[in-house]
């Protein structure tokens, strides 16, 4: 039976070989926290939202990784991503460091993107519009603007969609479009928040393997925050498995993933298993996640 790995949490990162970005020197850890805490509110009212959380993610030219963070609600998951987005107001901890690529962070910037559940989709522009929206903001002009606006709208399947605004867009469209105006901006790390929580199961698989493909032509780093731990799994290289009052990360586990596709490895008997070995380990902790499922 596959057994999860575990790695200690906090433990530093190996050393790199040095040369490994043939300038000398070795490249930064794309993510480092390193006893990071946030609270929100003081004294008496004080609430903690993530307590004492370290993890390394290393810089893996060409290959990338796909982190997902499992645990219950409240355990600081959205906290998680959010100080590394650098936004407010789970941006800044309280205490500890927070590291993107070897630099403190110090607000949001063009190398993180959000994904979350609401889509964020601005309702007066339409789809076109709202994936090349970015680029404008970034000085792009109007005519490569809509040029990489068109290749998204066909990466993400939305042809003939170009003209519609999101209130006339199904859920799994409009995640869609939230999906490529945020890749559209290249991103070196993506951070997803229960990006396919809202969508039924057939959209949901269909826009698992879109970001599978997409995230694979850009190599970079994803965090995904899911409610299921088949997702959990199938996604991730690691699973980060938190648990609640406090907020902390218990356990990150490192996925076996065997040369084969996706979808085979969904029906293997390692990955049954890897599965059941989540789900018992999320059902012994202080809180169950609500809606986890295999
Ligand atoms: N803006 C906020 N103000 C006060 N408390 C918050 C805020 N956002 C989150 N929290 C608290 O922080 C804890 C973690 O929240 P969150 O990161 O949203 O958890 P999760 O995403 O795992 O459900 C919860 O107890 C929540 O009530
Ligand atoms: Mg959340």
């Amino acid at each position: 039976m596959a057994q999860p790995q575990t790695s200690e949490k906090g433990t530093a990162s190996p050393a790199k070989p040095a040369g490994a970005a043939g300038a000398g020197a070795p490249l930064p850890d794309v993510v480092a926290f390193k006893n990071v805490t946030k609270s929100f509110g003081a004294g008496q009212s004080a609430r903690v939202a993530i307590q004492d959380v370290s993890f390394v993610v290393e810089d893996k030219p060409g290959v990338g990784e796909l982190v997902t963070i499992v645990g219950p609600s409240g355990c600081g998951k959205s906290t998680l991503l959010r100080i590394i987005a650098g936004l407010k107001p789970h941006f800044p901890a309280t205490s500890g460091e927070v590291r993107v690529f070897g630099k403190p962070v110090m607000e949001a910037g063009p190398d993180r993107g959000l994904v979350d559940q609401k889509y964020s989709l601005l309702p007066h522009l339409n789809v076109i519009e709202n994936i090349a929206f970015g680029l404008r903001l970034a000085g792009k002009g109007r005519s490569e603007r809509i040029a990489r606006a068109r290749e998204w709208i066909t990466k993400v399947g939305l042809e003939g969609s170009e003209e519609k605004y999101p209130g006339e867009l199904s859920g799994g469209m409009q995640q869609r479009v939230s999906i490529a105006a945020t890749l559209i901006l290249q991103p070196r790390i993506l951070l997803m928040d229960e990006p396919f929580g809202a969508l039924d199961p057939g959209i949901r698989l269909r826009m698992q393997e879109l970001l599978i493909r997409l995230w694979t032509e850009q190599q970079g780093t994803v965090f995904l925050v899911t409610h299921s731990v088949e997702e959990a799994v199938y996604l991730g290289d690691r699973v980060f498995v938190m648990a609640a009052k406090p907020g902390r990360l218990v356990e990150v586990l490192t996925v076996p993933r065997p040369e084969e596709t996706p979808e085979a490895s969904r029906r293997k008997p390692w990955f049954i298993d890897f599965c059941q070995a989540l789900l018992r380990r999320l059902e012994d902790s202080p809180q169950s996640p609500a809606g986890a499922k295999v």
